[in-house]
């Protein structure tokens, strides 16, 4: 097998999972969380205060998870049920893209 062959049936190996499963556009993510980082602060990593949880590096299914459950109802909190209830699904895979992609103060990831 010639090499440039081989480079490419890599290439389409390693690629095509990453494809399957992104969900969410980290740029389209970055513009919708403007109005999130007057709390959560820039990328989600400094809250403006100590009660409000960092967003930067936690799970993607995790923020797409808490903003679900926000918008349904299902969890309650009357800032955040406000702010999720304008948020449409593409925009809710792309801010939890976003702010999962942020460097963080968080420890314990893997
Ligand atoms: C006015 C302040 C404020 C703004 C603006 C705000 N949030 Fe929040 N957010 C909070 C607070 C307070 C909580 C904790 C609520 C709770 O206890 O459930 C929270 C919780 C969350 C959580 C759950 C985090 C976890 O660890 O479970 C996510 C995800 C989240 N916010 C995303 C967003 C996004 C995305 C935006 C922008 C569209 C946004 N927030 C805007 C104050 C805010």
């Amino acid at each position: 097998m010639n090499h440039k062959l081989f480079a490419a049936i890599v290439t389409i190996a390693v690629a095509a999972p990453l494809t399957a499963f992104a969900k969410g556009d980290i740029e389209k993510g970055k513009i919708a969380s403007a109005t999130c980082a007057a709390c959560h602060g820039e990328g989600g990593g400094k809250p403006i205060m100590n009660e409000y949880p960092i967003l930067a590096g936690q799970h993607q299914d995790y923020i797409v998870a808490a903003l679900s459950q926000y918008k349904s109802g299902k969890r309650k909190n009357a800032t955040m049920n406000g702010f999720a209830a304008a948020l449409k699904p593409d925009d809710i895979q792309d801010l939890a893209a976003y702010f999962s992609s942020q460097p963080s103060p968080l420890k314990n990831r893997y």
